[in-house]
């Protein structure tokens, strides 16, 4: 995810967008940069890293202007530098584009612009939409010039546009949102709300393959088919916090709803689904290592993360055939780990600072070990130290909890799985890849859900135990589970492999203890129901998540939580979100600090 912000008006254009940016800046922060109207044309001015380092450049460089656009980035395509942060320029400096999304045919597009004589300076899939739109631009029409780009690209995308000529911006988006406010004789675009409510409350909000004129006379919109759009202005009641949160309540709710979003923007521009290949651009596999001599996999973790590797070690020996070891980066960098040649180590960590995943990570290198690592943040200790990098596109995840990293990393395994299965030579996995396609449709239909996981956690609330039992790749689905809502509602929560169950724990099972259990249509789906009835013979309480027909379980859990059915190997990432839910309600309603529970910090960077 990214933050756009724009302005047309008479205000001071560069600190209203700065100040926009910094309202934005949870939704990335690798670089940042504006773009004014100068005396000479488009001047933009661009600084790799949070925000504060383009203020501190602006400070010693000041710009002025009447009209631009800003930007925070959060690296998709080209490195998180200078050189790919937006405003991007076309290569004749009559337009600027700031973008949210990927333009996944944009390689297409660079060979085509490129044989056409024009030149790239920047790794970035945005400097197509530059190139492009100036190379369809007649220096008048410049909505014109952006209607019929748009038209060639495909792929999620938010974009807005200025040029020289006019006082104006043009903007359109598919997939990524984008709001536009309305002032007296000024107007203005962003991302989301919040980097506009200082100004103004009235917005509206584009729908998809909308393209909006903004100047300080006034907005236009246009529909796909280019029929002009009449929608009256909304106003926002919210206060800037509450719409940093996008209108939810806590940070961890909203990113339990961008899961579809960032499960997109995670393996988006990254598959070929007609020819059921994964392609990486950015991968990297610099070290003695080539992927197709990988022999063992060590996948190395903690929290969620860990459980994100052990979902990992499924994918990965079921795909690719390759022996997958998991363990905790605070256990295995004290064991003296034996890494034999040929090892892959990959480091699995929203952060890329949790202490002991990075000790773990150079116990690994120490002993032969190539380095990879599957992380949520560009430029990190993690990718750092690593030889090849998987960034997990989720956007910054505020809530302590960690929901929408966890999804991604376990799309992020998935695609390395299907990587080094292709590296082996071995078949295509068209039948998984197809699949993922459908994955963020799926999570979305399972958010429908919440209503219904608020009810359980109005009935379960005040329970002192919990536990969760899975089996197979839906084992460390249980173990989520329990992590959720042990560190949200400080409710005791203990997950467990169900097999396990009668070796020791059925011994808690009585009418108090609500046991969640995940049933999946997969080739252990009768052993959990045969568990279920262990636990309904010592009058437990199931609560059973299955993407199995509800009808099967009405007469042996005591409530179903029904969810799609998608490809097994996928499965477990439709079946953790409500989980993640029942986790957030049950704390809500407990009165917990569910953004900042207590005791715990976002990144453990310490031992
Ligand atoms: C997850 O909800 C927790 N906040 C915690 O377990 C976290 O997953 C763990 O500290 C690892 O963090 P990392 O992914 O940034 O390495």
């Amino acid at each position: 995810m990214c933050g756009i912000v724009g302005y047309v008006g008479g205000r001071e254009v560069v600190a209203l967008l700065i100040e926009g940016l910094r309202r934005l800046e949870y939704r990335g922060y690798d670089s940042a940069g504006v773009v004014v109207r100068g005396p000479e044309g488009l001047i933009a001015s661009k600084a790799e890293g949070k925000l504060d380092r383009l203020v501190d450049k602006l400070e010693r460089e000041p710009l002025t202007g009447s009209f631009g656009l800003g930007h925070t980035r959060w690296a998709t395509h080209g490195a998180p530098n200078e050189r790919n942060a937006h405003p991007v320029l076309d290569a004749r400096r009559r337009v600027a584009v700031i973008h949210n999304g990927i333009i996944e045919n944009f390689l297409q597009l660079k060979t085509e612009l490129i044989a056409a004589g024009w030149e790239f300076e920047t790794d970035t899939d945005t400097e197509v939409v530059a190139n492009l739109i100036s190379s369809l631009y007649d220096g008048d029409d410049l909505r014109g010039a952006v209607d019929a780009a748009r038209k060639r690209f495909e792929g999620m995308y938010a974009f807005a546009v200025m040029a020289t000529r006019r006082e104006e911006i043009v903007a359109t988006r598919q997939g990524p949102p984008l709001v536009v406010g309305l002032g007296e004789a000024e107007n203005f675009l962003a991302s989301d709300p919040a980097a506009l409510l200082t100004y103004t409350r009235d917005v509206i909000f584009l729908d998809n393959a909308e393209l909006a004129l903004l100047t300080p006379r006034g907005v236009e919109i246009w529909d796909a088919q280019g029929h002009p759009v009449e929608r009256a202005a909304q106003r926002l009641n919210w206060d800037p916090i509450q719409v940093e949160k996008g209108g939810y309540k806590h940070f961890m709710l909203k990113e339990i709803h961008e899961q579809p979003q960032a499960l997109q923007d995670t393996f988006g521009g990254r598959v070929d689904f007609e020819l059921a290949r994964v392609e990486f651009d950015d991968i990297g596999f610099e070290g003695s290592l080539g992927e197709s001599e990988v022999r063992r996999v060590h996948l190395l973790a903690c929290g969620t993360s860990l459980h994100a590797a052990l979902v990992g070690k499924f994918l990965i020996e079921e795909l690719a055939r390759i022996p997958v070891e998991v363990d905790y980066g605070s256990e295995y960098r004290y064991r003296d780990p034996i890494v034999e040649p040929a090892t892959l180590a990959v480091g699995v960590s929203q952060s890329g600072e949790t202490a002991d995943t990075l000790s773990a990570m150079g116990a690994a290198r120490e002993r032969g070990a190539s380095l990879l690592a599957i992380c949520n943040v560009a430029n990190s200790q993690a990718t750092r130290i690593s030889d090849g990098v998987i960034l997990t596109h989720a956007g910054p995840e505020i809530g302590v909890a960690s929901t929408k990293a966890f999804t991604t990393q376990l799309v992020a395994l998935f695609l390395l799985a299907v990587r080094l299965r292709q590296a082996r030579g071995m078949e295509t996995a068209a039948e998984e890849l197809a699949a993922l396609a459908h994955l963020p449709q799926a999570i979305d239909e399972t958010l429908a859900l919440e209503p219904k996981i608020d009810q359980l956690a109005r009935r379960f609330f005040r329970a002192e135990d919990f536990l969760y039992l899975g089996r197979g790749i839906n084992y460390p689905i249980a173990l989520e589970g329990a992590l959720k809502l042990k560190e949200i509602s400080y409710i005791h929560a203990e997950g467990y492999t169900a097999g396990e169950m009668k070796h020791g724990p059925i011994a808690l099972i009585d009418e108090d203890l609500p046991v969640v259990m995940v049933a999946s249509g997969d080739r252990v789906y009768d052993k959990v129901i045969s568990n279920m009835q262990e636990v309904k013979a010592r009058d437990g309480i199931v609560i059973a998540v299955t993407d199995h027909d509800a009808e099967e379980l009405a007469g042996v859990a005591d409530e179903v939580i029904q969810v799609p059915r998608i490809h097994r190997l996928l499965q477990p990432i439709v079946n953790v979100v409500p989980l993640q839910l029942l986790a957030y309600f049950t704390g809500v309603r407990r009165g917990a600090d569910v953004d900042q529970p207590r005791n715990l910090a976002k990144s453990v960077t310490v031992e």
